[in-house]
Formats: C-alpha cells, sequence, structure tokens
C-alpha cells in the first residue's frame, strides 16, 4: 500500500501517466478481488466496507421500487447494518419479511420459499453468521431467488476467503465483503453487482461517476491495493489452530452454538456458570467478546443469541471467540 500513499499519490481518475498508472494498479486489484468469487472485474463496486456495500445493495434495490414500493425478505440474525436499512426501509413504507433462524442458527429455504410474495423484490440473507459461525444454505436461497426471479444479495463479510464462493454457481447477485474481516485495511469493502451497468441500482453517493458511476469519490488507492493484497495473502487454515484451542477449552464446561454447519474459525460458547466464565477469564487471558464488536457497548443479549432460543442467562454466559488463522501460542 505505501507506495500508493507515498511515491505515487495521483487521483486515478487523472488523465496524465501517474493517474495513470494508479488506475492500472485499481484495476489488477479489481480483477483480483472479482477472481475469487468467480465475478467480472466490472462487478466489483468498491466501497468502505461491508455496512455501506450492504446499505448500497439495500437501498439501492429499494430505491428502484420507491413509488410501488415493495417487500423485502432477510433474517432476523443479519449485522445490525442490515436490520437498521431494513428498519429505515419499513419507515419508507417497505414491508420486511424477517425469518427466524432454527435452533442451530440455520435460516430454512423451505421458509424463505414461503414468504415469498408477488411483489418480493429482494431476499438478502448472509452467507456465515458473525456470532455463532453458522454457515447458511446460500446456494439453496439463490436457486429460490433465481426461480422465482427476484434478485439474491448476500453479506459474506463472514465468509470471503474462509469459504469458497462462486456467484455464478450460487445464483448469487449481490454479494458484500470486507477488508478488515481478512486481515486486509479498515475502510475498505466491496459489493459485487451481476451486471453492475445494467443493474439499475441507485447510488447512495452521486459524484464524478466512479465505480461505475455506482460509488462516487476519489478512489482510495492504497485501500484498493491493500484489499487484493489481503486477498492474496490470506493464510490457508490448518486444523492445528482448532486441535489447539481444543485442547485449551478441554478443561472447562460449554456447549458450541450454531449446529454442524460451521465455519472453524467462530466458536460460540455457552459457559456451565459464571464461576466457568470467570476462571476461563482469568486463566486465559484473551480477546474475546460477548456478542459481537458492535454489540459489544450495549448490555442487551444479543438479538443473535435469543433468536437462536438463548435465555438473558445463558447469553450473558456465552462467548464468542474467534481463531486467528496464525499460530495460538502453546503456552
Ligand atoms: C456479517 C457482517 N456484516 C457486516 C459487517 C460490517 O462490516 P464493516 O465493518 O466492513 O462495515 C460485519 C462486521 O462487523 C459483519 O460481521
Amino acid at each position: 500500500m505505501k507506495p500508493w500513499e507515498v511515491d505515487n499519490f495521483a487521483n486515478a481518475s487523472a488523465a496524465h501517466r501517474a493517474g495513470r498508472e494508479s488506475a492500472q494498479a485499481i484495476k489488477n486489484s479489481r480483477e483480483r478481488i472479482a477472481d475469487k468469487i468467480g465475478a467480472l472485474p466490472s462487478e466489483i463496486i468498491f466501497t468502505s466496507g461491508a455496512s455501506e456495500a450492504n446499505n448500497l445493495a439495500l437501498k439501492g434495490v429499494a430505491f428502484k421500487h420507491l413509488e410501488k414500493k415493495g417487500h423485502i425478505i432477510t433474517s432476523s440474525i443479519e449485522h445490525k447494518c442490515i436490520l437498521n436499512t431494513c428498519a429505515f426501509l419499513e419507515s419508507l413504507g417497505f414491508d420486511v419479511t424477517y425469518l427466524s433462524p432454527c435452533p442451530s442458527g440455520q435460516v430454512k429455504p423451505t421458509d424463505v420459499a414461503a414468504a415469498l410474495r408477488n411483489d418480493t423484490i429482494l431476499i438478502s440473507i448472509h452467507h456465515v453468521n458473525n456470532e455463532l459461525g453458522t454457515i447458511q444454505p446460500i446456494d439453496e436461497f439463490g436457486a429460490i431467488a433465481f426461480d422465482n426471479d427476484i434478485l439474491f444479495h448476500t453479506d459474506a463479510a463472514q465468509s470471503f476467503c474462509k469459504c469458497d464462493i462462486d456467484v455464478d454457481d450460487m445464483d448469487i447477485d449481490m454479494l458484500s465483503l470486507s477488508g478488515h474481516k481478512i486481515y486486509g485495511p479498515k475502510g475498505i469493502g466491496a459489493l459485487y453487482v451481476r451486471d453492475a451497468r445494467d443493474s439499475g441500482l441507485v447510488p447512495l453517493i452521486h459524484g464524478g461517476g466512479q465505480e461505475g458511476g455506482l460509488r462516487g469519490g476519489t478512489s482510495p488507492t492504497p485501500l484498493m491495493i491493500g484489499l487484493a493484497a489481503a486477498v492474496e495473502h490470506f493464510p490457508k487454515r490448518s486444523s492445528e489452530k482448532e486441535r489447539q484451542f481444543l485442547n485449551v477449552i478441554q478443561d472447562f464446561k460449554w456447549v458450541r452454538n450454531g449446529g454442524e454447519h460451521v465455519v472453524p474459525s467462530t466458536w460460540s460458547l455457552t459457559f456451565e456458570s459464571d464461576e466457568e466464565v470467570r476462571r476461563f477469564i482469568q486463566e486465559h487471558p484473551w480477546l474475546i467478546s460477548q456478542g459481537s464488536a458492535c454489540n459489544a457497548l450495549s448490555n442487551v443479549a444479543s438479538h443473535v443469541l435469543t433468536a437462536i432460543g438463548l435465555d438473558e442467562s445463558s447469553a450473558r454466559r456465552t462467548y464468542r471467540i474467534s481463531l486467528p488463522p496464525y499460530r495460538i501460542k502453546d503456552d
């Protein structure tokens, strides 16, 4: 990233040589990100992160239907940036169905199909849950959307680079991703939009035509380069980390939430008692969270944990542990 911050500070939209070099570097980054999900480079719209990508996907589709409004299907365990965007769209007159997950954390495809209406304009369900690690059957959601000629968007902030994604095989029309979830820079992400230029998506930021007219603003070249570099350098997982972690937690009493289909990096553990929690934290002063970082400041039980049926007391004894892709210290 440094050369694009220091040596070449040019605006990528400038016609001079330095500008053209910067634009070429962005083009390479866009290609590498597109390649990771089986998309075309022109279908990658850089944003400030997954929150903005999710806002662009939902509002961008809804604003196409401002006059007649319409119906959106999502789940009750989405990230707050989806839930709050849906609440905003409800305030404008759109209808939103919030599907509840099974106790395992998965949303049932049959529930998605049953929620369809004649005026449904969008299905938006995340790929991997940020608190539970549960992997949703997004290929089945995509197939339902495709069969019914409805757009399908998925928030893949927690799955990008960690799960295989092919937007064609999975019938995904829009997909959000974030740089800092894969150890890239903060403040950069992207929205994949199928046939972006012909999508009719309404931009949130009107500007000078950057990002195919879907997201105005001077291109943050170093961040765009950094995001593609993070994709390239994201380490392959080895089961060693999970084995090390299991060794550590086998001395405690807990239940893992999230069902059978979970990513190996995210563990949601409900400890048996407050005493077990205290012992765990004292013996292992790691950086662990109750719920997601975005909810950590509020004292209420996480909406995800209550949605899978945990009561207030169990939710308080539940910790989310994200295993890093690098080695956990043995001592
Ligand atoms: C599932 C999910 N969606 C969206 C976001 C928001 O991403 P960003 O911080 O890039 O806006 C996060 C991050 O916390 C997330 O876990």
